[in-house]
């Protein structure tokens, strides 16, 4: 639709009646603080808020980034909005009539507002109705069913909850007949269809208990209806209408705001019982899904009352097996690997569901799982070591790929470091010494980066965690290193002498542990062992230890046979490298204590760190130019 021309008369009438608190604190939790509202300003980034809004003066300002103006101002600036879009908005939500300069777009507008105002008003008629069925004799069986399930007279009455009587046409009757609302209207509210065979209509809902869907602001917009018998569907839902978006709504938010910005947390559970069951037992920070996946619409509404954007996702753990929660999960996922929302699990014991669990609990227990409720990383984790025996060969492989899986989707570079040292101690199966080469592996498979040898030269990809690929571009150059020397050492025995030799003079060692750990190996057997690479292998087999990493040494390729044809260069360029790691510390060092040296007090001090780090940078000097030598031929 074209955006119209709108009449002064409608903007200043707008400007009039839209609330500035009001409008904002869709965006932004808002607290009291004298005669103002404060909160984090949504237009820069802050820890203490200094947005503030004046009710009396109907303005925003915030005195950290000075942004500031009324209620329209602030939707456009929000949303990134045009100022028509925003008066159109808000003259359809503050109920102000639309006067455009153009008569035909004036009365189409109009029409468009007038059919969602009669919607909401069939819609809440139709409620009415449920609601005084259920208290008649017809709804005795449904009144019996809610009695059954424990429900009180008060949380019927919060939740308006009603029934809807078993003839074809009763509420059909009631609405079109009795209330005179045009039939296309209770069409269109999703109450009735049209008969496939003759004419007439029929009604949607029959011989159901009926759950009254609203939206934010606490009017209904679609209902829920459960079958009393084991009919199928359980549950039957109002279809999509212009009032109702299934992926935008969630059940018993009108009610649960309050609660979430209380708390400052949201508990989202996935049956309409379970948040009815939670409200009655006084958790009023629970809303429901309505059975789908959660949207990022939905969180995005749910976010709005956290500033700790924190939310517990209560789903029933029978079908949470790892992928079944990530498909309710769905789109949030990225916003929990960003760390946008702070994303907990709750599975209740035996598998079951927050009504179930209530009943035989009390709402104290539950808030103490609520507390202690994993957050998703952690949770995922869990899920994927559950019943898997680690030490065996398999199982630990399949475990140790699915973290890896999960760590790559980390995009924060603390959190990542965080579960990655998490992970390594699991893998470690308690034996704190395996750490160091458990964070390595995942490291190295984290990063793809350095498993190729075509990663020695400089990447064009834009790496995700800018840290991460700086240390696996410089790490990949020395496993290369330390990964040909082992290979010459494995496959040309006659050179085993030679490395032995350079490794002890020169006090060299292995950086990567996994290296290490083979070099070990390999020291327990002399230097004329005619099978070494078989028995070495047998002993990786034996001791369940990770043949992963060093298994690719342990034959040779094409491009391996051709690198160590050059062996007296492979060897120096590889001693080069490993020499490298620890000149460069020894570098750094001298380097730092000459700079907080004073040469004042200690000139004597000052100019032996001077001379052990400018010695330190000549032999850099002198071994880079080995490896680079060495190297850029070898590529
Ligand atoms: P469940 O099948 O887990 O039901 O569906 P429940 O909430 O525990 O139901 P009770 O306790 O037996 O009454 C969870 C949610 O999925 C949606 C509903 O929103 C339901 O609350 N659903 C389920 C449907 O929309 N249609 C169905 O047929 C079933
Ligand atoms: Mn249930």
């Amino acid at each position: 639709m074209q955006i119209p021309r709108l009449h002064p008369d409608t903007i200043e009438e707008v400007k009039h009646r839209a609330d500035v608190v009001d409008v904002v604190s869709e965006y932004v939790v808002l607290r009291k603080r004298g005669k103002d509202f404060v909160g984090l300003c949504p237009f820069h980034e802050e820890k203490s808020p200094s947005f503030t809004v004046s009710p009396s003066k109907q303005m925003y300002f915030c005195f950290g980034c000075q942004a500031g103006g009324n209620a329209i101002k602030f939707l456009m600036e929000v949303g990134k909005r045009q100022f028509t879009e925003v008066v159109l908005d808000l003259a359809k939500r503050y109920q102000v009539p639309i006067k455009t300069l153009e008569p035909e777009q004036r009365q189409e507008l109009q029409r468009q507002l007038s059919l969602r105002e009669q919607l909401y008003e069939v819609v809440a008629s139709a409620s009415q109705f449920y609601q005084h069925a259920l208290r008649q004799s017809l709804g005795n069986r449904a009144m019996e069913y809610l009695h059954q399930r424990q429900i009180q007279a008060e949380t019927i009455q919060q939740f308006g909850l009603g029934y809807a009587p078993a003839g074809w046409e009763t509420l059909y009757r009631y609405l079109v007949e009795n209330k005179r609302y045009p039939v296309q209207l209770v069409e269109k509210a999703g109450l009735i269809k049209p008969r496939k065979e003759g004419s007439g209509y029929y009604d949607v809902f029959r011989d159901r208990l009926m759950i009254p869907i609203r939206d934010v602001q606490g009017r209904v917009i679609a209902f829920g209806g459960r079958t009393l018998t084991d009919e199928q569907p359980k549950y039957l839902n109002s279809p999509e209408t212009e009032l109702f978006n299934k992926g935008k709504t969630l059940f018993a938010l009108d009610l649960a705001k309050n609660g979430i910005s209380q708390d400052d947390r949201a508990v989202v559970v996935e049956g309409y019982f379970d948040a009815i069951a939670l409200h009655a037992a006084g958790i009023d920070n629970a809303v429901a899904s309505l059975g789908t996946a959660l949207s990022l619409e939905q969180v995005r509404l749910l976010l709005r009352y956290t500033d700790s954007k924190q939310l517990i996702l209560n789903f029933d753990a029978d079908k949470a097996g790892t992928n079944a929660a990530e498909r309710a999960i769905g789109e949030i996922a990225t916003l929990a690997y960003k760390g946008e929302v702070q994303l907990k699990i709750l599975n209740l014991p035996n598998g079951k569901d927050a009504d179930e669990y209530l009943h035989t609990h009390t709402a104290t227990d539950y808030q103490q799982l609520l507390v202690n409720a994993p957050l998703w990383l952690d949770w995922q984790i869990q899920q994927t070591i559950q019943n898997k025996d680690l030490r065996q060969a398999t199982e630990f492989q399949q475990v140790s790929q699915q973290l890896v899986k999960l760590l790559k989707n980390i995009v924060n570079s603390d959190t990542l470091n965080y579960y990655i040292s998490y992970c390594a101690e699991i893998l470690s199966l308690g034996d704190a010494r395996l750490i160091p080469l458990r964070v390595e592996n995942l490291l190295t498979q984290i990063s793809p980066a350095t498993v190729q040898p075509s990663s020695l030269r400089v990447r064009k990809q834009e790496p995700t965690t800018p840290k991460l690929s700086l240390i696996t571009t410089e790490r990949s150059l020395l496993e290369q290193a330390e990964a040909l020397l082992l290979r010459v050492y494995l496959h040309c025995p006659p050179h085993r002498q030679e490395i032995i030799h350079e490794l002890e003079t020169r006090n060299l060692e292995f950086s990567l542990s996994h290296h290490r750990f083979l070099w070990q190996t390999i020291s327990e057997f002399t230097v004329n062992e005619s099978n070494l690479i078989s028995s070495l292998q047998n002993i990786y087999l034996e001791s369940g230890e990770e043949l992963e990493f060093v298994s690719h040494l342990f034959h040779l390729s094409e491009k391996s046979k051709k690198e160590i044809i050059r062996t007296p260069q492979v060897i120096q360029a590889s001693l080069a490298c490993l020499e490298r790691v620890f000149r460069e510390k020894r570098y750094r060092h001298y380097l730092e204590m000459w700079e907080k040296t004073d040469p004042q007090l200690e000139p004597e001090r000052w100019q032996s760190y001077y001379q052990a780090f400018y010695t330190e940078k000549m032999r850099l000097q002198e071994l880079d130019k080995q490896r680079q030598f060495s190297f850029t031929e070898l590529i």
